[in-house]
């Protein structure tokens, strides 16, 4: 049995959980239990209709006994997250979880509306937007967290972020590899992840938020499908390896759950321990350099 249900801790119940990319995978497993233990959820999402799905869903099994809302974002445009940001806080009088989880991989460049390279926007600039535009309203509550899913994918950016390439000028190589280096742009992103964490940390101490963020392991989900019959291939085979989703959300779950004392802030957890770091993802430089550079790029989509 997957240990995802064994857990006793109920420290989330009667909380209120924003969460993205709850509409399939991990995101998904990780909404279907936090109701389980009694938390109360914003969903955001980009598709409204397999959103209100998952909201029914959820409501039913949970006897109708929490709130579950739903917010339409799509994470690629900052004007939409702006839009759900302001509908969130209309709404909610407390949040006490933000989780980042909502994430894709992009193997073509391609620009966003706000003229950022797609992976690098999904993945990385929309947590950092959703999170700065929320995090007054988690700084009410008595022990506001904020949580990112990252990955051991982190490690593929073996030269760190590319700064002077923000939005990927260079063409992609290879399934997002740049070309001319070994980066590969999702290891970039999910680098990021575990920067802004740290960053975000440095700049949260002494309020009453924390954050966090986590690798869920290689879980058998729908990411990278849509990427032509080379990646859905790699991904079937990648399949037989895979963990469950419920498995890919036990550590997101418990972040969200368990008491602050088991928690080290600003950390990344592989299965409910510290995990390691590449010494890319340890770069406190690079953490506030990444910070500045993310600052600039929400402020010219408002300009
Ligand atoms: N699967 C793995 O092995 C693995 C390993 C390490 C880390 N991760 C990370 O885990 C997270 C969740 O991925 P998953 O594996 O659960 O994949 P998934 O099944 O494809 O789920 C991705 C979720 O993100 C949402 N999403 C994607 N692009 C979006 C956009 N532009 N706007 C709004 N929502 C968007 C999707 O919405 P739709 O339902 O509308 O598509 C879906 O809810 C990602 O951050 C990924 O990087 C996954």
């Amino acid at each position: 049995m997957d240990g995802i249900h064994e857990s006793s801790e109920r420290n989330v119940s009667g909380k209120y959980v924003v969460i993205t990319g709850a509409t399939s995978g991990i995101g998904l497993a990780a909404a279907r239990e936090l109701a389980a233990r009694g938390a109360n959820l914003g969903i955001v999402a980009r598709n409204a209709t397999k959103a209100n799905a998952v909201a029914n869903e959820i409501r039913a099994s949970a006897g109708n006994r929490i709130t579950v809302d739903v917010f339409i974002a799509d994470m690629s445009s900052q004007r939409s997250i702006r839009r759900a940001a302001n509908e969130i806080l209309a709404k909610c009088p407390k949040i006490d979880i933000l989780i980042n989880n909502a994430g894709a991989m992009f193997v073509d460049h391609k620009l966003t509306e706000d003229g950022i390279e797609m992976t690098m926007a999904v993945n990385h600039i929309a947590p950092f937007l959703l999170t700065r535009l929320l995090l007054d309203r988690l700084m009410l509550s008595e022990h506001g967290r904020v949580i990112t899913t990252s990955s051991h994918g982190h490690k593929m950016a073996r030269k760190g972020i590319d700064f002077d390439d923000l939005s990927g000028k260079r063409y992609f190589d290879f399934f997002g590899k740049l070309k001319g280096g070994p980066n590969f742009r999702y290891g970039e992103s999910k680098l990021a992840n575990i920067l802004f964490t740290t960053e975000l940390m440095q700049r949260l101490k002494g309020t009453n938020v924390t954050a966090y963020s986590f690798d869920p392991g290689l879980v058998a989900t729908n990411f990278n499908r849509d990427n032509g019959w080379m990646a859905r291939m790699t991904a079937t085979v990648m399949m037989w390896f895979a963990r469950t989703p419920e498995k890919g959300a036990e550590t997101m779950v418990w972040l969200a759950d368990t008491d602050s004392k088991n928690l080290e802030n600003g950390r990344y957890y592989v299965d409910k321990h510290v995990g390691t770091l590449s010494a890319q993802a340890s770069n406190i430089e690079a953490a506030k350099k990444l910070w500045e550079t993310s600052e600039e790029q929400i402020r010219m989509s408002q300009a």
